[in-house]
């Protein structure tokens, strides 16, 4: 066993003392790099932001930000991390660090006042800095200028708000933010972390940090874990643990033995085949975002929608699946897509369409020991669709109700329907009497009336603190009025 080590701002350091479900966040405190802040300790403030490199998507490798709050710092053995601290040039003894570029406009632009979400941001907005063809979104290719490319979401830079939006500051207000986010420029050639894009992320290491009576393990295949999983059904298994950090630092929840998957290459492929697409469930959605980009329009709808750009550069739709939550985002959409769930255990493999996977509330016909290894998209996608997804604020909520249409409509008919709801019942459900409602039906007012009543009582929808089980079915019903107006719209422009 080899001891379990971060490369922490260029330097390495072991993650001993820590306990295996110590979280990045505590272990860089621990070790003196304070700028990494704790505000919520559950992914919703972005103050404990730090950059990870991982594999990339255009380069081979991306500077990613992450909430260190949720990671345990035994998921990132053998990883690279930069902190805020990291991020500044150390210049000759004596004179003080050259800020880095986004610490520079922070500070030109007063983005920052008792500083307390300052490091956060400037770590969400590196990764931003550094993400490839940020500056080529802006170039304008024709001949515009720059400044037209820009909108209330991008800016002139190519920068993408969204890259912040899981980062909350209380007091300087968000504007002088903004303005800092908007004038960075292109890292320049010498700059050592865009250099370091163009060198082999580094690997996964296998790793067994135990102590005490707890251990978190990570094997090197699919098969060594499966048959891990098999000798320990009661594991917990994580991958990008923006769910079970939550568990680990607010319900207090503690595993002997943990099992990290989220590196496994046989759960990080995405293919097209002629018939389908295969998503790996360890893929991050930011990943699946930008590889798919566009190509499946439903998830390219969902994505935004779905928590911040930190969390879904952790989190991934095996472990929105595994949680069997009624009101994850995915299987709405994944529901409307048809999908199916290639499950794996030490015996082989079993494709599960998911409209049969979940039996109960956060129960699922996945065995002990077996994980999701992919999700099967079945190809043609249909052509009409969309994902509505009622929250209390527009970005970075937990739905109230989300809907997922995915509708072929040919000559005017509805020839086939597939609706995914979630939120109005104890599990994800497909809507089958507003399918049947609408399928073989002209697609007009009338028809899209009398289904939104039908798919107005779908479900069993719940009073609680989010909504009221009326305004959900209202919403169900409404949700497919827009839909039709939407529709209509785009044909009639
Ligand atoms: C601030 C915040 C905002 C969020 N916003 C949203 C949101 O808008 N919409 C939404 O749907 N969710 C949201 N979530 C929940 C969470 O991010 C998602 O459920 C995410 O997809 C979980 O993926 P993960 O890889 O991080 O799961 P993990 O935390 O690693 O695992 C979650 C569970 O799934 C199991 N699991 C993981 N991978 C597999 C697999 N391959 N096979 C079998 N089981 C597996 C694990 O055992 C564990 O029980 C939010 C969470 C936070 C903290
Ligand atoms: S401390 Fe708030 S997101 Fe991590
Ligand atoms: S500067 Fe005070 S919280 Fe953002």
């Amino acid at each position: 066993m080899t001891e379990a080590r971060i490369t922490v701002n260029g330097k390495e350091t072991p993650i001993s003392p820590a306990a295996p479900h110590t979280t990045v966040l505590d272990f860089l405190r621990e070790r003196g790099l304070t700028g990494t802040k704790e505000g919520c300790a559950e992914g919703e403030c972005g103050a404990c932001s730090v950059l990870v490199a991982r594999p990339g998507v255009n380069k081979p490798t991306d500077w990613v930000a992450v909430n260190a709050c949720l990671v345990p710092a035994a998921a990132l053995d053998g990883q690279e991390v930069i902190t805020s601290e990291g991020l500044a040039t150390v210049g000759e003894p004596g004179t003080p660090p050259a800020l880095h570029p986004v610490q520079e406009e922070m500070a030109v632009r007063g983005g920052s006042q008792c500083g307390y979400c300052t490091p956060g941001f400037v770590c969400s907005m590196a990764a931003e800095y550094y993400r490839p063809n940020r500056c080529a979104h802006a170039d304008p290719a024709d001949g515009a200028d720059s400044a037209e490319s820009a909108d209330a979401e991008h800016g002139p830079n190519g920068f993408d708000l969204h890259a912040l939006s899981g980062n909350l500051c209380r007091c300087t207000g968000y504007r002088p933010i903004r303005d800092a986010a908007f004038a960075v420029g292109e890292p320049t050639e010498d700059d050592p972390l865009a250099q370091r894009r163009e060198q082999s992320p580094p690997a996964p290491v296998a790793t067994e940090y135990a102590q005490d009576d707890s251990a978190f393990l990570r094997k090197d295949t699919l098969a060594e874990t499966l048959r891990l999983l098999r000798e320990r059904p009661e594991a917990v298994v994580v991958a990008g643990s923006t769910d079970w950090g939550v568990e680990v630092n607010i319900r207090g929840r503690r595993a002997d033995c943990v099992v990290a998957i989220d590196r496994l290459p046989e759960l990080r492929e995405l293919r097209v085949e002629s018939d389908h697409i295969e998503i790996g469930a360890a893929l991050t959605l930011t990943e699946i975002e930008r590889r798919l980009d566009g190509d499946v329009p439903l998830l390219a709808e969902l994505f935004p929608q779905f928590a911040s750009r930190l969390i879904r550069n952790g989190a991934t739709l095996g472990g929105n699946l595994g949680t069997g939550s009624p009101i994850g985002d995915s299987p709405p959409v994944l529901l409307a897509l048809d999908a199916a769930l290639v499950l794996a255990d030490a015996d082989g493999e079993r494709e599960v369409p998911l409209a049969d996977y979940f039996t109960g509330y956060r129960q699922s016909v996945r065995r002990p020991g077996e994980l999701i290894r992919a999700v099967r998209i079945p190809l043609p996608l249909s052509p009409v669709t969309a994902f509505h997804k009622i929250a209390k604020r527009r970005f970075d909520d937990i739905s109230s109700v989300a809907v997922a249409f995915a509708l072929d409509i040919e000559d005017g008919i509805v020839r086939k329907a597939r609706i995914g709801l979630g939120g109005v019942a104890a599990t994800p459900i497909r809507a089958l009497a507003t399918e049947a409602a609408l399928e073989g039906r002209p697609w007009s007012a009338e028809t899209v009336e009398a289904a939104a009543r039908v798919l107005r009582g779908e479900g069993t929808p719940m009073d609680d603190h989010r909504a009221s089980s009326l305004y959900r079915s209202a919403m169900l019903g409404q949700s497919l009025r827009k839909l039709h107006a939407q529709t209509t719209e785009a044909v009639s422009s």
